[in-house]
């Protein structure tokens, strides 16, 4: 089967390094893709917001399912315009996509349901936000702006005057959507699971280290580095987060009338209650993506193609291996506010001679040489048979790769 593959970070490196491995697979083609991905797809110059170019592609090479990596696509509706046109496509409808294109969606979901969740208030205008503060949360609080904000939409706030610095800024232009949040403590964890509409079948766990710098602080990234499976999440909570959460999400999407099919990525907070849900991603996260396709031994297109068509109950779970993955970001310089892109990487052949997998998050060959086009470059991912050595493995890549633009954390996987 040929297969299409939208998007060009490190998540879709790995899922191409994992496709390209599957037995049924026979030609691999990557959109927009980047230099790692290339290894594995011939990269194509399509635009995911061109759903009729997408749809012309999939019919003129003889595509048998679309892989959509990132939300946007699927926010705006691009399986949808695929299935529509009988075209098989990995990811959720616009419809389902909402559990992350909406934070407001999603808490209201949560409070038909049940479902364990901080406490909120949606509110439209500055006031509203004003009297919310003033008479329902206490600090920290937490302000989310509605919809997609390609992970900057959330302020946790210790003061007021930050609360406020943040409400001010979505409602500059005078109008605006939020999710005034209840603060909750306690550790986070990523729970992943497959979905085809009906059946679910859980797909690992990982933790994120969102902060920039070592020790988890100064700003928020996209994830600088990840651990698979999430330390924090034993057994037991990993099952009550599905029976409490995740179980009851589904079949509210299905009782809606919007089933969910694709990957459900569960933003987890483990409290001193259990476990809460703190935000639904409709996608593979990155880079916990990278270190779940280390640990996973089965056939990936199998799989995605089941969930595609529904097939899900038909086929054993999905087994992940007993071992530890680490992932390691390396980023430019400046990254999260300002990177510094251009910077000649080298060193990935000594790197991935250690035994790690050197996966491409935002490269651009120039000419020969392989340079830095994003704020995450590469995603340095390693397996061992626990978190030990399998930091050994991906620091020990990382000292292979000369970068002198770049940086990285030390301390993934050390909490
Ligand atoms: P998000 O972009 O929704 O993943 O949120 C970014 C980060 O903000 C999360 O990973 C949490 O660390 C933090 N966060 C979001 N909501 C809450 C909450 N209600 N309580 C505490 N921390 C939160
Ligand atoms: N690493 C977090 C995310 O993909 O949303």
């Amino acid at each position: 089967m040929n297969v299409l593959l939208i998007g060009g970070g490190g998540r879709e490196h790995a899922l191409a390094w994992k496709l390209a491995q599957s037995p049924g697979l026979d030609r691999l083609y990557a959109a927009p893709g980047n230099p790692g991905i290339a290894r594995h797809a011939e990269l194509v110059a399509l635009d995911a917001r061109d759903h009729r170019a997408v749809v012309a592609f999939a019919g003129a090479r003889d595509v048998g399912l679309v892989v959509i990596g990132p939300e946007a696509p699927l926010v705006d509706g691009l399986a949808d315009s695929l299935r529509a046109a009988g075209v098989a496509a990995f990811g959720p409808s616009a419809a389902a996509a909402r559990l992350e294109g909406s934070k407001g969606f999603t808490k209201d979901l949560c409070a038909a349901a049940g479902i364990p969740t901080a406490g909120y208030r949606r509110v439209s205008s500055r006031e509203e936000a004003a009297l919310a503060l003033d008479g329902v949360f206490g600090l920290p609080v937490v302000v989310k702006a509605d919809g997609l904000a390609a992970g900057k939409g959330v302020t946790v706030a210790t003061t007021r005057a930050q609360a406020d610095a943040a409400l001010d800024a979505i409602f500059a232009d005078g109008n605006g959507e939020v999710v005034i949040e209840e603060f909750l403590a306690g550790e986070e964890a990523s729970l992943f699971v497959l979905a085809d509409g009906g059946a679910a079948v859980a797909f690992g766990s990982a933790q994120d280290h969102k902060r920039v710098g070592d020790g988890d602080t100064g700003p928020n990234t996209g994830g600088m580095g990840a651990v698979s499976p999430a330390p924090a999440l034993t057994p037991e909570l990993e099952s009550r987060a599905l029976a409490e959460i995740v179980v009851p999400t589904l079949a509210a999407m299905a009782a809606a009338g919007t089933p969910y099919a694709g990957v459900l990525f569960a933003g987890l907070m483990l409290t001193a209650q259990g476990p809460k849900l703190i935000e639904y991603n409709v996608r593979f996260g990155d880079p916990e993506c990278e270190a779940l396709m280390a640990r996973f031994e089965g056939d990936l297109l199998g799989l995605l193609l089941a969930v595609a068509q529904g097939r899900l109950a038909a086929l054993p779970p999905p087994v992940l291996a007993a071992e530890t993955a680490v992932t390691v970001v390396v980023a430019a310089a400046g990254y999260p506010a300002a990177p510094r892109t251009g910077g000649v990487i080298g060193g990935i052949v000594a790197a991935a001679a250690t035994g790690a997998h050197v996966f491409h998050a935002g490269t651009r060959a120039d000419g020969a040489r392989l340079v830095a086009a994003g704020g995450r470059v590469l995603a340095v991912t390693a397996r061992g048979p626990d978190v030990t050595a399998a930091r050994a493995t991906a620091y020990r890549a990382i000292d292979a790769i000369d970068y002198s633009d770049g940086f990285h954390r030390r301390d993934i996987g050390l909490r």
